[in-house]
């Protein structure tokens, strides 16, 4: 089982917004930013989801010495409004934003034939559309206070490579990935930083509900082709996002970090050869060498 990997003052006096940080990866996250001192609003569509969360953390870390406070703000990141509200409500109760942690997605497997019109607008508008405008805001806000703020956002692997039956999903986090890396260029002046982390498959109810339903469970099993032959810790994770949304990161900025076991260059052209055998090995090997010399001796 992984660890914290910071110091437990790292991120003290820091306040950070979580996107979808009332489940999943997002609470994982929060839990470890608050261990480490940050204050934390989270927010998503379900208040009652929020709620629940931020007693539940607030609870475990009742006798956690330094740990951060947290907020919890109904926001459907859709809606430009919402978000601005989730910044004056964060700005009123801690004194000032850091850090913006884009993790809300929506995502669902399915052939392409099968969707909507509207399938892929709500899974572009959340990921894309909503890492738009919460960037957006909270930018202006640094901006305008001279605030040398962070931005991390949730990536997946696909964002750079594409993949079938997701996608809307890979067209938004592409799209989101190209935004964080051309506004970490742009806003360097500023002092803004922004990175990116592309997880592998970390068990989550969210995604595994949406992306590995039944019979799909039975019949694949997910790190079947991670060479490290398992999925993520939540832990593994947080330590990662901590470090990029911390001062430790500062010379870092437009960068997105994978984070998979290996599972993307396993799809390179020989990798899926570890089902030969040692003999099949030693026998492959001979014929090469034999092919070799037959090809020197046609030279001679
Ligand atoms: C085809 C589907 C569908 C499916 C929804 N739709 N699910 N089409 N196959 N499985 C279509 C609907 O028919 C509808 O179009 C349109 O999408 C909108 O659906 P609604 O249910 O009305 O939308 P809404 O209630 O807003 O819900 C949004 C959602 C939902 C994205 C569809 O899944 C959601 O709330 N997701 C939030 C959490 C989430 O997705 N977490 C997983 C992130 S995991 P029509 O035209 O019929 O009206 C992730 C990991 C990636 O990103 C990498 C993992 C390794
Ligand atoms: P999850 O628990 O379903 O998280 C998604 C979150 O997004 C939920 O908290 C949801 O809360 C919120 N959300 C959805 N629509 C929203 C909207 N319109 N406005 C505001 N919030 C919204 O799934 P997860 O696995 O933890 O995913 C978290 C992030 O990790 C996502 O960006 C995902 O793409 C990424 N990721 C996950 C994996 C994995 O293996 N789990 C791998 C790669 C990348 P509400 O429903 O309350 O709105």
């Amino acid at each position: 089982m992984t660890t914290g990997m910071l110091r437990d003052d790292a991120l003290t006096g820091k306040t950070i917004i979580v996107t979808g940080g009332g489940t999943g990866l997002g609470k994982s996250m929060t839990r470890y930013l608050l261990q480490l001192g940050a204050n934390v609003t989270i927010c998503s569509r379900r208040q009652a989801v929020l709620d629940q969360t931020a007693q539940e953390l607030t609870a475990e870390l009742a006798n956690h010495p330094g740990a951060g406070k947290i907020l919890a703000v109904q926001c459907d990141v859709r809606n430009p409004m919402e978000i601005e509200n989730v910044l004056a409500e964060t700005v009123a109760q801690f004194g000032r934003v850091d850090g913006l942690l884009n993790n809300s997605a929506g995502n669902f497997i399915s052939p392409t034939e099968r969707l909507s019109y509207k399938a892929f607008d709500v899974v572009v508008d959340i990921v894309l559309r909503g890492t738009y405008y919460f960037t957006l805001a909270v930018g202006k806000y640094w901006i305008e206070n001279k605030i040398k703020g962070t931005v991390l956002n949730i990536s997946t692997t696909y964002a750079t490579t594409g993949s079938g039956y997701v996608v809307p999903s890979a067209v938004a986090k592409g799209g989101a990935l190209i935004m964080m890396k051309s506004l970490a260029a742009e806003w360097g002046k500023y002092g803004i930083r922004l990175n990116a982390i592309a997880p592998g498959p970390f068990p989550t109810k969210g995604a595994w509900d949406r992306l590995f339903p039944e019979p799909l469970a039975s019949m694949m099993d997910p790190t079947s082709r991670i060479p490290l032959k398992r999925v993520g810790e939540h832990q593994e994770l947080a330590n990662l996002a901590a470090y990029l949304l911390s001062d430790f990161s500062g010379y870092m900025t437009g960068e997105c970090i994978t984070i998979d076991g290996g599972e993307v260059l396993a799809a390179g052209e020989f990798s899926h050869l570890e089902k030969v055998t040692e003999d099949q090995w030693d026998m492959i090997g001979e014929t090469i060498k034999q092919a070799n010399k037959a090809s020197k001796q046609e030279g001679k």
